[in-house]
């Protein structure tokens, strides 16, 4: 399944878990049980539609998804940050 994000556009692997897929292609996501329950993966869905093939504990709107335990059923495109990549600003006194 396609996903979509202002950085960037990817494919699922195979078995691949949407936060495994976020990770994998640089994308800043938080995760603690990676089963449904802490919502600390959840991020925001623009578009697409996704089903949790065993209802999630943590709550989650509409306009959200839980990215460890959602099933893509469509494109998705969620609002995510990257990773930030170090700056090494210089600083000249
Ligand atoms: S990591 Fe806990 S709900 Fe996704």
């Amino acid at each position: 399944m396609k996903i979509v994000t202002r950085y960037k556009s990817f494919k699922l692997a195979h078995n691949e878990s949407l936060l495994d897929g976020l990770l994998r292609t640089g994308h800043q996501i938080e995760y603690q049980c990676r089963n449904g329950y802490c919502g600390a993966c959840r991020c925001k869905l623009i578009s697409g539609k996704v089903s949790y093939p065993t209802p999630p504990l943590a709550f989650v709107s509409d306009n959200e998804v839980l990215a460890c335990c959602c099933k893509p059923e469509s494109t998705l495109e969620l609002d995510v940050e990257r990773v930030a990549t170090e700056q090494k600003t210089e600083q000249t006194a």
